[in-house]
């Protein structure tokens, strides 16, 4: 079989991985990809949301299945754009139609999903620019901290967390008023604040089966401690070790199997991953947010831990067969340590040599923002690396990564030194 992956991340490049292990790959494309992924693939040059330009790369390439990494090109649309077009309707998509990609795409209609379906998540109300007052009203009847998320795409940024009341109807007013996330925050949803733990539950669904896969916990901080500014991932561990098989339980029942349900009631198409994000509060699961996706740094954990031939799940997701495939995890875990530039997340330099890649072993070592200048592989985004190893238990595959980062180097590299501290 011949396959596109999109993007260009760490994600991406660990799926390119996995893909590349099947012996049904043939040919394996990446757009645009990185200077891990030119590795092992072929990468294109072509944006993940440029729809025509994949069309032209997908009919060229004979390619017959696209791996839809991000979930910009999702919530635009993609599946449909594929399914809508006689030359390209019998591709495999992997990821969900516009209409089941706003689950992640707008807060409220995963709320208004969750309450339809009886799924547990935090109470809420949603307001725009015209019930600003009635919105300021709302938090007045909350206790603190107040959670206001704006309803749209908003790059991960669109959620604040605040302690004080005229400082929550300050930012909402900005939020609704001042298009501070620009459209995504013309709608904003605020919540009840839940207290607990954070860890994801993967979902693989081809609308009708699913399949649970390992749990990850991410390190979103900048900083150690969990302090600073909020990141894209800085690091990821999986199985989480609080998720026992008690608590697995009540994450299926109460969440994973109504989720699948309202998806398939509402007639949803979605033959994809699920990534919920979840709280427990006490010995409780809460949903926190959908994404219609795999999450980037969870997937360097979740996917290295499937023994199960990941082509062949894929192919059975697109062809509804999911029920057909035994999911095989191996019982090791998984951790990953993201080696980012320095002053990522906020400004930062490209363009600097990375050294010591012939030093390691390269299986495990994902590429998230790197490039060629030449023949040198170069940073060229703010998570630079991802470092996975495997090992008995998550502190033993911790201490592998930081041997492997101690020999890496770039002008500015830092990585946090606690992943996993908090278990
Ligand atoms: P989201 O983009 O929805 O995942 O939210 C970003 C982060 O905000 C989450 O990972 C949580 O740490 C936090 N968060 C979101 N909603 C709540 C909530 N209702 N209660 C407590 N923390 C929350
Ligand atoms: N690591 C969080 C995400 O991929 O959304």
């Amino acid at each position: 079989m011949n396959i596109l992956v999109l993007g260009s991340g760490g994600r991406e490049h660990t799926f390119t991985h996995q893909i590349a292990k099947s012996p049904q790959c043939n040919a394996l494309f990446v757009a645009p990809g990185n200077a891990g992924t030119a590795r092992i693939a072929t990468n294109l040059k072509i944006s993940v949301t440029d729809f025509q330009s994949i069309k032209a790369a997908v009919l060229t390439h004979n390619i017959e299945m696209v791996v839809v990494g991000p979930e910009d090109p999702l919530v635009q649309g993609i599946y449909d754009f594929f399914k809508g077009d006689t030359q390209l309707s019998q591709v495999m998509i992997i990821g969900p139609s516009a209409a089941a990609a706003a689950l992640e795409g707008s807060k409220e209609r995963a709320k208004e999903f969750m309450s339809a379906h009886g799924i547990p998540t935090a109470a809420y109300a949603s307001f725009t620019r015209e019930t600003l007052a009635q919105g300021k009203a709302f938090l007045e009847t909350l206790n603190p901290p107040y959670v206001l998320k704006a309803d749209g795409l908003a790059a991960g940024k669109g959620v604040l967390i605040l302690k004080d009341l005229d400082e929550a109807k300050t930012e909402l007013e900005a939020m609704l008023a001042h298009a501070k996330f620009g459209a995504a925050s013309a709608k904003v949803v605020i919540e009840e604040f839940l207290d607990g733990i954070e860890l994801s539950v993967f979902v693989l669904t081809d609308g009708q089966n699913y399949k649970v896969l390992p749990t990850a916990k991410d390190y979103k901080r900048i900083g150690e401690g969990d302090q600073g500014l909020n990141t894209g991932g800085m690091g990821a561990i999986s199985p989480v070790p609080f998720a026992t098989s008690e608590f697995m339980e009540k994450i299926e029942t109460r969440i994973v199997k109504p989720t699948v349900d309202g998806i398939k009631k509402e007639g949803l198409i979605f033959q994809g991953f699920i990534f919920i994000g979840l709280i427990k509060v006490g010995d409780d699961p809460f949903v926190i947010e959908y994404n219609v996706r795999m999450g980037d740094p969870e997937t360097e954990v979740v996917l290295p831990r499937i023994e199960t031939d990941l082509l062949e799940l894929l192919e059975a997701t697109a062809r509804g067969k999911l029920d057909s495939v035994t999911l095989r995890v191996t019982p090791q875990s998984a951790a990953t340590i993201m080696a980012v530039s320095g002053g990522y997340p906020q400004a930062y330099e490209k363009g600097k040599p990375i050294h010591g890649l012939d030093q390691v072993e390269q299986g495990m070592l994902f590429h998230a923002g790197t490039g060629f200048d030449a023949e040198q592989v170069v940073t060229s985004g703010g998570r630079v690396l991802a470092v996975t190893s495997l090992d008995a238990d998550f502190r033993q595959a911790i201490k592998k990564s930081y041997q492997t980062l101690s020999k890496i180097s770039f002008d500015k590299m830092y990585y946090r030194k606690d992943i996993g501290f908090d278990l």
